[in-house]
């Protein structure tokens, strides 16, 4: 029987048995160890993919609304809120219509992926489509919470990342240590510091007996923990990680500094070729910005930058049905064809 992540980490999350446990059976999602690319292969390195995309609303956000939603409801909340470029706000919106709660949903207007916009409206969320970005949204979100009688469910809520840190659990689980790297994409920040709080969890237990460098990678045009400084204009085809003023900040340097690790850009293009490479090479369909985390990797293995033998773990944040319109602009569907044996033959490349 699946068990809900609340229940399988009690021990290591801020739950009393008189908190209603909200679960979509979030969690337990495979540890896939890729073929390649050619370059891991020629070093000897092994990169295993955390699919994130397999929760119950298709991404990671689930393992933190799970906790975010349960806490709010034992507080007596009746409606949550939280700013997203879509992820968040379709996980809000699941979670709160299981919890018997209402869910608003700050989105910025123009850049949230189609699936993500049908998830949160299925589920019956309440949107708010902002003429501005995600930052501004966030800001907006906040002072609305602070106003209202509504609970914050963004990763500035800390049961947000008490619950994401419960990736890192699972990977010591199945690897049985460790790894020495884990990558990730990095928007808001809330990941990279919760993966970095689950990792020093189990090692201050004992259940790890090391910890990985973490690797974190922004897009480059909204890569203001590489710059240094907030970016004002964000631009980037990763939507999800389309911000440029990460609320985890701190968080996100902390996990750098203390791991010996390091935050890096990747450009558009980098993302799009782990994208296609994900999907064709090792059939795992992610959305643009959990291809990030390959990329960086990908970049790092081409400069030499990893030591032979050493186990990478990638977070593969989300699902690639998440933004059907970017898969069409980057593997063009050809037009139809009359309805004949030849036709169809000729169009298979058959004939
Ligand atoms: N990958 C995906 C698919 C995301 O949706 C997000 C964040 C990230 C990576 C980055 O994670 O923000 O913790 O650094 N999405 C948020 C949202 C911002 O609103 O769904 P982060």
């Amino acid at each position: 029987m699946r068990l809900p992540l609340i229940e399988r980490y009690r021990a290591f999350l801020p739950v009393s048995l008189n908190t209603p446990v909200v679960s979509l059976l979030e969690g337990s999602t495979p540890l896939i160890p890729l073929k390649g690319p050619e370059e891991a292969k020629r070093r000897g390195v092994q990169i295993y993919a955390k699919y994130e995309g397999l929760n119950p609303t298709g991404s990671f956000k689930d393992r933190g609304m799970t906790l975010a939603v349960s806490k709010a409801l034992e507080g007596g909340a009746k409606a949550v809120a939280c700013a997203s470029t879509g992820n968040t706000a379709a996980s809000a919106a699941a979670y709160a219509a299981r919890a018997g709660m209402t869910a608003i949903v700050i989105l910025p207007a123009g850049y949230v992926a189609l699936g993500k916009v049908a998830q949160s409206l299925m589920h019956g969320a309440r949107i708010v489509q902002v003429e501005g970005n995600f930052d501004d949204a966030l800001r907006l979100t906040r002072e609305l919470t602070e106003r209202f009688p509504v609970a914050l469910v963004n990763s500035v809520n800390p049961h947000r990342l008490e619950g994401q840190k419960t990736l890192a659990f699972e990977v010591v689980d199945e690897l049985g240590d460790a790894p020495h790297y884990h990558a990730l994409p990095v928007g808001n920040a809330g990941n990279i510091t919760a993966h970095w709080m689950g990792y020093k969890a189990y090692f201050a237990a004992g259940r790890a007996s090391r910890l990985p460098r973490m690797l974190g990678f922004q897009a480059a045009g909204a890569a203001p923990l590489v710059l240094g400084r907030p970016v004002e204009k964000p631009e980037t085809i990763a939507t999800a990680i389309r911000i440029g003023n990460p609320a985890s900040w701190e968080g996100a340097i902390r996990a750098k500094e203390e791991s010996g690790g390091l935050i890096e850009a990747v450009t558009d293009e980098e993302i799009l070729e782990a994208y296609r490479y994900l999907a064709r090479e090792e059939g795992i369909f992610v959305e643009p910005a959990s291809a990030a985390s390959l990329a960086g990797v990908w970049r790092l293995l081409r400069e030499g930058r990893l030591e032979e033998g050493t186990r990478v773990v990638l977070t593969l944040t989300g699902h690639g049905l998440k933004d059907p319109a970017t898969a069409e602009k980057v593997a063009q569907l050809p037009p139809p064809v009359p309805a004949t044996l030849e036709a169809v033959a000729r169009a298979s490349g058959l004939l």
